[in-house]
């Protein structure tokens, strides 16, 4: 559900009319509710509260790949939600938004020396270990920053989980399937167990549990429930060991409408779901959900430059926002709804919503069906709060969207698009030319 409706024939994000922000931002510009985000946060973390038995003190840990901007971590922030985080850029922008390192957690294949040197140092809640390789490189560091005369403080053994792949793979695309056993993610079920050992044995680190995230857009609970059965059963292993077991962090991945399926399982059932498969394992649940969290919460809107009714029966719905402002249409075949703000009667026509940058690539849909529109008419692209700003690029120099947060009656620019003097003047040219 989200807050993104009609109000007296004009489409509205929560109290404001989206003509309102496109006559005073321009176009095309992301808008966000501030209220469809709480509502979010706040279902998955009912729904851990009522589990609190088979799950402990849940932390939700919102994927900040899904929606970098800073206040929108600060929605998410304020209302306890903690950072999933895969880049260094990506925990300063938690740390910017006040959400503490202690709710942080660092994943990634490939997270650099200097990148896990500045996660230890700012004392993260935990770091998801996706290899051997990364797991020596992590002792290295840490060993190297406690000999360090230059570091100031102690520097604190870092709490480490192991990525598993449980060579279930799930997800809407396959570019999104993370899970499977040829995938570049975590290690295979022995591997784990070794590395844990390795973790343990270790004096620079304190393996604390497991994470596991199969894929995204995952829209049947079976994968799912599947794969945490083979974190559960490792868990179990892993004590018969000897070793202590306290976190499982189970990733992000349940799906959400795009266009209006009934499908997709509401957040409490999947919850009841992990806590069914988790019953009786005294562990602490995390949960790094992203498109659940935002995607519902953001559109994309964008103007009409023309309609090209061509003499072969097509007609293209030519738009100012392209592939560069939402690339997931052309990267993974996306569905996205596309609707007028200011909906007009008329029989539905075919239309072939297109963006001006040159390839055919740059096609958001064919033959959707839109009751005809014109040159300057507004619309939006539903569901693009996730995936959407963060995957944007300057392609064709084109500024990138400017992003817009809505909250009840009150809204702010929160990322102003740059101005086309900003992004010239971002390029030195080389002092020989
Ligand atoms: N945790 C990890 C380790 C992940 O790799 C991801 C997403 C998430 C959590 C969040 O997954 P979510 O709850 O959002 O499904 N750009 C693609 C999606 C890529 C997802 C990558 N990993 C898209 O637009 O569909």
């Amino acid at each position: 559900m989200h807050f993104f409706e009609l109000k007296d024939g004009v489409l509205h994000a929560e109290g404001v009319s989206l003509e309102t922000i496109a006559e005073q931002v321009g176009t095309p510009t992301y808008v966000y509710s501030a209220g469809t985000l709480r509502r979010h946060y706040g279902l998955m973390r009912d729904a851990c509260d009522a589990h609190k038995g088979a799950l402990g003190e849940a932390l939700i840990a919102f994927a900040v790949k899904a929606n970098s901007n800073l206040s929108v971590l600060k929605v998410l922030g304020a209302m306890g939600c903690g950072a999933d985080t895969v880049s260094e850029g990506e925990i300063r922008r938690a740390l910017k938004a006040g959400i503490p390192a202690s709710k942080i957690i660092f994943s990634g294949v490939g997270k650099t020396d200097a990148e896990l040197a500045f996660a230890i140092q700012q004392g993260v809640r935990q770091i998801n270990v996706e290899s051997s390789t990364e797991l020596q490189r992590l002792i290295a560091v840490v060993k190297s920053l406690k000999q360090d005369p230059t570091v100031s403080g102690r520097v604190a053994n870092p709490d480490v989980a192991i990525r598993v792949n449980p060579k279930i793979g799930a997800g809407g695309h396959a570019k999104i399937t993370t899970g499977g056993a040829g995938d570049k993610f975590g290690v295979p079920v022995e591997e784990a167990l070794d590395l844990y050992a390795v973790a343990s044995s270790s004096e620079h680190v304190n393996p604390v549990g497991l994470a596991c995230h199969i894929g995204s857009q995952i829209t049947d609970l079976t994968p799912l429930e599947n794969a945490f059965k083979v974190i559960r059963g490792m868990t179990e292993t892993l004590r018969e060991q000897g070793h202590t077991v306290t976190r499982l962090d189970l990733g992000g991945g349940l799906g959400v409408p795009y266009y209006g399926e009934t499908n997709t399982p509401p957040p409490a059932d999947y919850i009841a779901m992990v806590a069914g498969v988790l019953d009786g394992l005294n562990v602490e649940a995390a949960f790094e959900p992203g498109r659940l969290m935002a995607a519902n919460a953001g559109v994309l809107l964008s103007r009409v430059v023309h309609v090209n009714e061509r003499t072969d029966g097509r007609r293209f719905l030519v738009l100012d926002a392209a592939m560069n402002d939402l690339m997931r249409p052309a990267l993974y075949e996306a569905f996205h709804d596309v609707k007028p703000v200011r909906p007009v009667d008329g029989a539905a026509l075919p239309h072939d919503i297109v963006g001006p940058v040159c390839e055919t690539g740059d096609t958001f849909a064919r033959d959707r069906e839109l009751a005809p529109l014109k040159a300057d008419d507004l619309v939006v692209f539903m569901s693009a709060g996730a995936y959407g700003a963060v995957m944007g690029s300057e392609y064709n120099t084109r500024p990138m969207a400017a992003e817009v947060l809505v909250d009840g009656g009150r809204w702010a620019v929160i990322k102003p698009r740059p101005t086309y003097e900003d992004i010239l003047s971002r390029e030195p040219i080389a002092e020989w030319l």
